[in-house]
């Protein structure tokens, strides 16, 4: 038998007119991405972890672009044959179902767009949206072989893409040792801790940082319903309502399918 919510949950969802959700790596692990940390994640070698970090760091992609795009080139290459899977999906029939909704995501696969979600915030930025260093011209990273800059030739070359300025392009995500972008943050605080949501879903995360922390907290706190989705405990997980041992795609198609 699949995936069964508690019936009291479900309940409880139905009465909900806002429904906030903060999504990690894990959401799309069922689309074939590897996750960060964990057995078989990004930065799981100890060593070899610990400099994925250190190349994805805001010095390295200003000293030495071609292997801060190396690293790049392994995460944006995993997600570049792949799609969205139901979890995604399901999120985006939440949000036709919903009076407000909004999706605080930390990935930068784009997959959440690519589904169809409207109201994104997507903290991290998107690997697949370039910046050049230089002039400031904006572009996309392409998944098609034939169009440039594509995704294959940065990883058969190990070369950072140069706009036609001559400046370093970047992708348009947060590297380590940088600020998130002041806007997003801003409508995070709007979205979360001005208008709290009736209910905040947390999905595949392992809850690193303080700002994905937070909009939980502070929904338990005000008596909001907080639900986690993670085969995993973690460090949210004694302070949710629900925390909904299972798979993103089965828990949020079940949460979809209750609305
Ligand atoms: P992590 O790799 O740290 O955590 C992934 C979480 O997903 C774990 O808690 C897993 O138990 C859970 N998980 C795995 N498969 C799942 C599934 N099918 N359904 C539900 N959950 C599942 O990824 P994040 O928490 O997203 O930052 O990592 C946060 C940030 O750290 C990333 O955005 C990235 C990284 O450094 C930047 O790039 C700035």
């Amino acid at each position: 038998m699949g995936f069964v919510l508690p019936a009291e949950l479900a309940t409880r969802l139905r009465a909900a007119r806002s429904i906030g959700v903060i999504t990690g790596a894990g959401i799309s692990a069922e689309s074939g991405i590897p996750t960060y940390r964990g057995k078989g994640g990004i930065y799981d070698d100890p060593e070899q972890g610990d400099r994925t970090i250190e190349a994805l760091s805001a010095p390295t992609l200003r000293t030495d672009p071609d292997r801060a795009w190396q690293a790049i080139a392994k995460i944006a290459g995993a997600a570049s044959g792949a799609q969205p899977n139901a979890a995604h999906h399901a999120l985006v029939e939440i949000e036709r179902k919903v009076e407000r909704f909004v999706l605080l995501t930390q990935n930068v696969d784009g997959f959440h767009a690519a589904a169809g979600t409207r109201n994104l915030i997507d903290i991290h930025g998107d690997t697949f949206k370039l910046l050049c260093m230089k002039c400031g011209r904006r572009g996309d990273l392409s998944r098609e072989p034939d169009i440039e800059p594509c995704i294959q030739t940065i990883v058969a070359t190990g070369k950072a893409p140069r706009c036609e300025c001559g400046g370093t392009i970047r992708p348009d995500v947060v590297f380590f040792g940088e600020m998130l972008p002041e806007a997003k943050v801003q409508r995070l605080h709007d979205e979360f801790y001005h208008r709290v949501p009736d209910v905040v879903i947390s999905v595949g995360t392992s809850n690193m940082f303080p700002y994905i922390v937070q909009p939980v907290l502070i929904a338990a706190q005000q008596g909001r319903l907080t639900v986690e989705i993670n085969p995993e405990e973690t460090e949210i997980s004694g302070y949710v309502a629900y925390h909904l041992k299972a798979k993103a795609g089965e828990a949020l198609t079940a949460i979809a399918a209750a609305l």
